[in-house]
């Protein structure tokens, strides 16, 4: 097969959006498992909630293949495969529900910042490259995996002052 040389900042662009694509696909695969094993009803909603929000993110990375006049295409990449291995790992352990529910936000979290990141490097580019409407895409995207980020971060205090999670801190 012939390699490709990436050669402009429309190279790796591109490359990011594949990317980000994958990313996007293999967290709808993974977000099921994990809706399954919360137990926190506000973390299983908020997960419920987020794969309905990553299923129309990936959507818009369509479209933003579209703007450019590019097939929707994946690149695979280890490293979520890696983070969503770890959840999987996770699930494996012997937990009580609060220690599995502080172990699941932990982990989302892992995964929210990794996107954030992506995410952050593709909206830059394409500013750049005066790409002002595929920037826009971008940024809502950024904005719903910062909310989604917060959202966990206040589930994680909830969750540490529910008292089920009290012998866990006195431990
Ligand atoms: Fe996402």
């Amino acid at each position: 097969m012939k390699s490709q040389t990436y050669s402009s900042l429309h190279d790796v662009f591109l490359l990011k959006l594949q990317s980000l694509y994958d990313i996007e696909s293999e967290i709808i695969k993974a977000l099921p498992k994990m809706i399954k094993r919360a137990t926190y009803p506000e973390l299983k909603s908020g997960f419920e909630d987020h794969l309905e929000v990553t299923k129309m993110q990936k959507e818009r990375l369509e479209d933003v293949f579209d703007e450019l006049g590019e097939k929707s295409k994946k690149v695979s990449v280890d490293a979520i495969r890696g983070l969503i291995k770890d959840v999987s790992w996770l699930l494996q352990q012997k937990m009580t529900p609060e220690a599995r529910d502080a172990s699941l936000i932990a982990a989302a979290q892992y995964i929210e910042h990794y996107e954030i990141a992506g995410y952050g490097t593709a909206l830059a580019w394409a500013e750049e490259m005066g790409h002002d409407t595929i920037a826009d895409m971008l940024q809502e995207t950024l904005d719903e995996e910062r909310q989604a980020d917060e959202t966990l971060t206040v589930l994680a205090e909830h969750a540490m002052n529910e008292k089920a999670l009290q012998p866990m801190i006195n431990d």
